[in-house]
């Protein structure tokens, strides 16, 4: 399925995705500039990951976790 990951990287941005979206890493992290609170709660699953990532802000996504 398509996911934020997937479109930038499809854009040449440079958003790595280790795991393929199966949630299994953070490589996909990114900050969300706009449109934060549009998106929904995390999941928990998503928290679990997102917490082992580097530089966390009070913005910061899986980015293959938005659709
Ligand atoms: Fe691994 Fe998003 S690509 S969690």
């Amino acid at each position: 399925g398509d996911n934020v990951m997937y479109l930038a990287q499809r854009h040449d941005l440079d958003v790595e995705g280790a795991c393929e979206a199966s949630l299994a890493c953070c490589t996909c992290h990114v900050y969300v500039e706009k449109f934060f609170d549009k998106l929904g709660e995390i999941d928990e699953e998503e928290e679990d990951m997102l917490d082992l990532a580097p530089f966390l802000q009070e913005n910061s996504r899986l980015s293959c976790q938005i659709i």
